[in-house]
């Protein structure tokens, strides 16, 4: 069975209005993409990481510290997720390698160690467990010229190639809560595994389905 990694942001998550109907929505997607793939899912940090990290960052604790934060709050988004999907994981498991030992056809981690957000996770499982694909679900329609969370007229890329992407970010690690489309050593990854990678709205379940069925999808192909 081929496996499918989705990295679904803290955003997407835990957004302002908490929406039930979301997470019943995404527990039937589930069950019914497992049949056909093994699916991991690496949930993100979002808001909520970022306000701890900001606080930590006002009393001077150290970066590493501040992303220990931030994965404490991907590992309580990541548990919530595995109460939602009955058949997946019940307890987190804290390395890609244990991920990739559980058996359950939907296995939901957080993330991992310091100096990377959940992007690099969701890409390095993708490389470990050889999936046919890594989807990047975040809280918009995939990857713009500018951001679009600050631009009205930043326009959506239907695709874009990685060396563009590392030319443009880097392939480092910036620092904690590091607000940028997909994080540098996710991309370093992408580009040496060339894992087809899709980047795409995670409220917009369907699009979800369609970018893993090789559907036309609303999104950005990454081109490798
Ligand atoms: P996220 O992966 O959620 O980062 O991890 P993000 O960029 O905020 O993503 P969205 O908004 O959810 O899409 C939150 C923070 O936790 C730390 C990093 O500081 C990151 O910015 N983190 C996360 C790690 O250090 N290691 C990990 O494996 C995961």
């Amino acid at each position: 069975m081929e496996s499918i990694v989705i990295t679904i942001g803290g955003s997407v998550i835990l957004s302002e209005d908490i929406d039930v109907s979301f997470f019943k929505k995404l527990r039937i997607l589930l069950k019914k993409l497992s049949k056909k793939y093994k699916i991991y899912i690496v949930a993100g940090g979002g808001k909520t990481a970022r306000n701890y990290i900001k606080i930590g960052r006002e009393l001077g604790f150290p970066e590493e510290t501040l992303d220990e934060l931030g994965i404490g709050v991907t590992r309580v988004n990541a548990k919530l997720l595995t109460e939602i999907i009955e058949i997946s994981n019940k307890k987190i498991p804290k390395t890609t390698d244990e991920a990739k030992k559980l058996e359950n056809p939907v296995v939901v981690m957080g993330g991992t160690t310091p100096g990377h957000s959940t992007d690099m996770v969701g890409a390095e499982l993708a490389e470990k467990t050889r999936a046919a694909k890594l989807i990047i679900a975040t809280n918009v329609d995939g990857i713009y010229d500018k951001d679009p969370n600050m631009y009205i007229d930043a326009k959506q890329l239907k695709e874009v190639t990685i060396s563009q992407l590392i030319k443009q970010y880097g392939t480092e690690w910036k620092s904690a809560g590091k607000n940028i489309v997909i994080d540098g050593p996710a991309l370093k990854i992408i580009e040496k595994t060339r894992i087809p990678t899709f980047v795409l709205n995670g409220k917009k379940l369907d699009e979800i389905e369609k970018a893993i069925n090789g559907q036309k999808f609303n999104g950005t192909v990454i081109k490798i």
